[in-house]
């Protein structure tokens, strides 16, 4: 249903090549038991998308321009196939004449990221929950060979395939699945990306062995998630929702997220960056209606969420996993 093949055939002659086989039978299998009613409704919006003559990109600013500016029959085509594909959490994008100003400013988490991360330069990254692919995008620009995103957001996945249908950019997708679900230990990446995701896990160790089984020996993580205030043994596991989210488990503080990665076997570990958001980062717009951050935040007291616990603070983590490693050390495990 999605043709994955430039992608796939994009990863011979690299490190990646040993997931061609597998992601290939991996993409098969799931499109031929495929059972969802959204992918083909979302997939309808790209067939709407109007054909634009030559067209160049701006990965840095994530911007796409023609060279002959779009008729005002086109431009409603556009506009209107990339509402259908609302609510756009992730970016901002500008196709052509349309800016699309998405629910989080992620060039301001980029920003905060980006200072602290090896040179990308012909890097293999992989993504994980990668959204839309907007950071793929930034990546792109630093300089990086191929962005493997994953994310089983459907969603996201067809939002990446409206910008990159116009980019036509083979190095660079969004794949459809969760870490979980991705052939294991592949040992391949040179640098692993997890914003946003750990949070979501249930299981956060489990999440940073997967991680640490797609870098290769001597492979940076880019690990950012929720944090809260405390010592190197405190976590806060929100009962109930968190700012109304219901998927959300582990808040440890920085101190204690790095003594996970140590224990799960990275080294050279460091906090980068610890950051409230702010409601300039993450806010309600026409391509995200509905609420918003402002909402989920108590009204006479912002330091606290709706449901009273310590309102958003995320902190980027940047360790490195061994040269030399192989599996996580069984006491590891135990
Ligand atoms: C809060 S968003 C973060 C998106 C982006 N990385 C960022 O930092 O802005 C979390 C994303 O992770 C995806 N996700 C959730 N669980 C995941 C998993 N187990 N593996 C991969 N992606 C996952 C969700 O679909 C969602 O798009």
């Amino acid at each position: 249903m999605i043709d994955y093949r430039p992608f796939i055939d994009s990863l011979a002659h690299t490190p990646l090549s040993v997931w061609q086989a597998p992601l290939t039978a991996q993409l098969d299998t799931l499109f031929a038991t495929l059972n969802d009613g959204n992918l083909p409704r979302f997939l309808a919006y790209i067939d709407q998308l109007p054909t634009v003559g030559k067209v160049t990109f701006d990965p840095n600013n994530v911007t796409l321009s023609a060279t002959n500016s779009l008729n005002d029959k086109d431009q409603t085509h556009l506009r209107t196939a990339l509402r259908g594909l609302i609510p756009w959490r992730k970016g901002p994008f500008r196709l052509f004449d349309t800016h699309i100003d998405s629910e989080w400013r992620c060039d301001l988490k980029w920003d905060r990221v980006a200072p602290h991360v090896s040179d990308l330069t012909g890097r293999c990254i992989l993504d994980v929950g990668s959204g839309n692919g907007y950071y793929g995008w930034r990546m792109k620009a630093a300089g990086a060979r191929i962005v493997a995103g994953i994310d089983p957001s459907w969603l996201s996945v067809v939002q990446h395939l409206a910008i990159n249908g116009y980019v036509g950019d083979a190095t660079h997708t969004v794949l459809p699945f969760t870490l979980e679900a991705m052939t294991p230990d592949l040992e391949a990446f040179d640098t692993v990306f997890s914003m946003g995701v750990l949070y979501h896990r249930r299981s956060p160790l489990d999440h940073l062995a997967e991680l640490r089984a797609a870098l290769r020996p001597g492979g940076e993580l880019v690990l950012e998630t929720l944090v809260v205030n405390g010592n190197e043994r405190e976590a806060f596991v929100p009962p109930g929702r968190y700012a109304r989210m219901n998927n959300v488990w582990f808040l440890p503080s920085p101190k204690a997220l790095a003594h996970w990665l140590e224990k799960s076997g990275f080294e050279d570990v460091h906090i980068a960056d610890v950051t409230p958001t702010t409601t300039e980062e993450q806010r309600t717009t026409e391509w995200k209606p509905g609420q918003s951050l402002i909402d989920y935040l108590n009204p006479s007291d912002q330091t606290k969420t709706i449901e009273g616990h310590p309102a958003p603070m995320r902190a980027t983590l940047v360790a490195t996993k061994p040269a030399g490693a192989k599996r996580l050390r069984r006491y590891y495990l135990d």
